[in-house]
């Protein structure tokens, strides 16, 4: 067991001298769990072959899943990559810092360890101001994968940073919550072509708008045959300890269905809970409902979801029947992640 040190660092009044004892530790071989934008991200040295497989081993993640590096300058990516191709120029003046990940040639200098042996290396400039300062501070590329337990919901809170970490880690830094609430979009830029290989905080309609035609992999629409191009697509993702039941369709159809199986299940004993939203919460009665947003707000549902998931585990929940929404602009993302919080259990609603 490691001796986690937390470290708490305000992001609206960053504290140089903490800041630099994390970055010490990433320059020295240590782990690093840190907030930025999209999801808490646990970091290692990316040139450094022995750090990195120290996130392996506290996350418990398959070896065959790639990371990705983050950089605090623009310029930083010139020496991990082989070539910048035009449309990827165009995306990162757009975009970074943001969260956007783009998936480059990969130069001499990446450890195999990061790319899982991939000939590509996915990299992205995070906007956080705590990421920023740190990885800038330590003066080397950030390797950094979710700061979860592989397999369960992102952390979008420094306490489920510790719940998960405590004790695997040699720093958190607990720096509040992350305003996007889910990962990166992991934009592959190899292709003349680019195509979105994870949906994230950079929409698919945004993209477009700077560089035309986009590719996304389509399979929350149903094409879950195609084998996934991102490598961590194809384990179980975001699940927490209940079971998962997506139900998609209209939303009058939804809430008649979802009551159906409520009433079910909660017959059986189950202990059943609702992933709503604020149009629908009222509709629901002897359940434990939670609304993730309004359906007009779809930033404000993708900020919430991963600790909507936690908090009914916490509650000791059995099942959670959620809402399916729109899959335009971030909807994409959410869906995504739902869908696969449910392990592709999606039931269409009816009356
Ligand atoms: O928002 C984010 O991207 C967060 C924060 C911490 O930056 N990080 C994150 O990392 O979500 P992780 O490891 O949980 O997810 C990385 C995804 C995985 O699906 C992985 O398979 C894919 O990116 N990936 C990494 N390198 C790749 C590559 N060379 N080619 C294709 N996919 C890659
Ligand atoms: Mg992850």
């Amino acid at each position: 067991m490691i001796d986690t040190k937390i470290i708490e660092i305000d992001p609206q009044n960053i504290e140089e001298e903490k800041l630099k004892i994390a970055a010490e530790v990433l320059r020295a071989g240590g782990t690093v769990a840190f907030p930025t934008e999209t999801v808490y991200g646990l970091g290692a040295n990316a040139l450094d072959a022995l750090a990195l497989r120290k996130i392996f081993e506290a996350k418990g993640r398959p070896a065959d899943n790639p990371l990705i590096v983050h950089i605090a300058h623009k310029e930083d990516v010139d020496r991990l990559v082989r070539e910048i191709p035009k449309k990827a120029k165009l995306l990162m003046e757009s975009f970074w810092p943001g969260p956007l990940t783009m998936v480059f040639k990969k130069s001499g200098l990446v450890p195999d360890v990061i790319t899982a042996g991939l000939d590509t290396v996915a990299i992205r400039m995070p906007s956080h101001a705590i990421a920023k300062n740190l990885i800038e501070m330590a003066g080397v590329p950030v390797a950094a994968p979710s700061a979860n337990l592989s397999g369960r919901p992102s952390p979008t809170q420094a306490g489920h940073v510790i719940e998960d970490m405590l004790g695997r880690v040699d720093i958190i830094i607990s720096g509040g919550g992350c305003a996007v609430g889910l990962e990166s979009t992991v934009l592959d830029v190899t292709e003349e072509v680019p195509v979105i290989l994870r949906p994230g905080g950079v929409t698919l309609e945004a993209l477009t708008e700077v560089v035309g035609e986009v590719l996304s992999d389509r399979e929350i629409e149903g094409d879950f045959g195609a084998a996934p191009k991102s490598p961590g697509m194809k384990y179980t993702h975001y699940a927490p300890r209940a079971k998962v039941v997506m139900v998609s369709g209209d939303v009058e159809e939804i809430k008649h269905t979802i009551n159906e199986l409520k009433r079910e299940n909660a017959d059986k004993g189950i202990k059943v809970g609702i992933m709503a939203t604020d149009e629908t919460e009222g509709s629901y009665c002897d359940a434990v409902v939670i609304s993730m947003g309004s359906r007009k707000e779809v930033n404000t549902i993708a900020e919430n979801i991963f600790a909507i998931l936690r908090r009914f585990d916490a509650m000791g929940v059995e099942l959670i029947l959620v809402e399916g929404i729109e899959t335009k602009l971030v909807g994409h993302a959410v869906m995504n992640r739902l869908t696969k919080a449910a392990g592709f259990n999606v039931i269409r609603a009816r009356r």
